[in-house]
């Protein structure tokens, strides 16, 4: 299964695919994009009640689009487009019951003329991740139940039809790693004119990786932060090579320079916000939710509320630490968190959507034991 390549495949193509992946200045990331976004998104620095020790710093993908915003839309611009190119019929995905992924595959594949069939994997029931899911179906997904993640890869090769276009979890791969290396200029204009030459570190949730993949480029090429801070929301103990592998072979195939010492050193994998797992809101979490509420973010659970309770951690501590630490006290000590939830308010999407989601899906939606009132580990 190739994510990104209409199926079927012969051999002989797929020789040919590794074979061009072996010469990659031949073979670069694909130029084309369908836009279906509105950039540069926002900047702004961040005012919390309580005052933070360093300055914190949103760029607000969550505007990315007005149909559907966040962190899929810049790679679905270049995955469409692939689709589009290679006569795709049917979008084929995989994804958790409430994924974002899906839900904007659907939305922008649709306006494209294009439908989406994903195999749903189970996640813990929030209300937000079932009206995800609902207005998902509303626009047209035909989901296919999967009991596991392993179930689920095994039921994506068993779907799959000639005129197929798979797209991988979260829309991973080169295309979408582009994007955000891409997005990275974007975000260097703006804060040259806010005043700001050079970030502590870029703060992001990642799953598939790719979109801190493609920040980690970004960062690599454009000095623009010291790291970028990958902050983890599920166990996964491939990270770090999942987000470096996809970073490089992205500038490879652009027949950039690698340093692959230089993109481990400026990646950092924060693992201390995953809680109970995929899903589960944790403490902190419920913490950063409220901050964020105070100055009109709105966060969920799974990935976002994870990533600004980080981000508000490494900016409240106290600045240096480690070599050259006396230098960078005198430097300003700001942080940058990237947005990556829609800020589209999911009632338009909802709206003549049924209540309540048919029973072979409303089993994906585990809900935990509660304590308090709260899903807390
Ligand atoms: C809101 C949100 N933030 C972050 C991510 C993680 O992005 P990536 O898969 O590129 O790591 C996702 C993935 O689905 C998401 O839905």
């Amino acid at each position: 299964m190739f994510p990104g390549e209409t199926f079927p495949r012969k051999t002989g193509e797929v020789k040919a695919s590794f074979f061009q992946m072996a010469s990659a200045r031949s073979n670069p990331i694909d130029a084309d994009v369908i836009p279906l976004g509105s950039y540069p998104t926002p900047v702004r620095k961040v005012e919390l009640p309580e005052p933070l020790e360093g300055e914190l710093w949103l760029k607000d993908d969550g505007h990315s689009a007005q149909l559907y915003g966040g962190n899929k839309v810049r790679k679905l611009e270049r995955l469409l487009a692939l689709a589009q190119r290679q006569g795709a019929r049917r979008l084929l995905t995989i994804g958790a019951a409430g994924s974002h992924h899906v839900l904007a595959t659907c939305v922008f594949g649709a306006r494209l003329g294009l439908p989406t069939r994903a195999v749903l994997t189970p996640q813990p029931w929030t209300e937000h991740a079932e009206d995800t899911l609902r207005a998902a179906l509303h626009a047209g997904l035909a989901a296919v139940p999967a009991t596991s993640g392993l179930a689920a890869l095994r039921l994506l090769r068993r779907e799959r039809q000639p005129g197929d276009f798979v797209i991988g979890p979260g829309g991973w791969g080169v295309a979408g790693t582009w994007a955000y290396r891409l997005a990275v200029d974007e975000l260097q204009e703006q804060l040259r004119r806010a005043g700001i030459e050079r970030l502590e570190g870029i703060v992001v949730a990642a799953g598939s990786g790719s979109t801190a993949a493609g920040l980690l480029a970004g960062v690599l090429e454009t000095g623009i932060a010291r790291r970028v801070i990958a902050v983890q929301v599920a166990a996964n103990p491939l990270l770090r090579a999942i987000i470096t592998g996809q970073a490089l072979n992205a500038l490879w195939r652009q027949g950039r320079p690698l340093h692959a010492a230089r993109a481990l050193a400026r990646l950092e994998i924060e693992s201390s916000f995953v809680g109970a797992g995929y899903g589960h809101a944790s403490e902190r979490a419920i913490t950063a939710t409220g901050l964020a509420r105070s100055f009109g973010l709105a966060l969920e659970p799974t990935y976002t509320a994870k990533a600004f309770a980080a981000a508000i951690e490494r900016t409240h501590a106290p600045a240096g630490g480690g070599a050259g630490s006396k230098l960078r006290l005198r430097q300003r000590h700001a942080y940058l968190y990237w947005h990556t939830l829609s800020s589209v308010p999911l009632t338009a999407l909802l709206t003549g959507a049924p209540e309540a989601l048919p029973n072979e899906l409303a089993h994906l939606l585990r809900k935990p034991p509660l304590r308090d009132g709260r899903d807390v580990p």
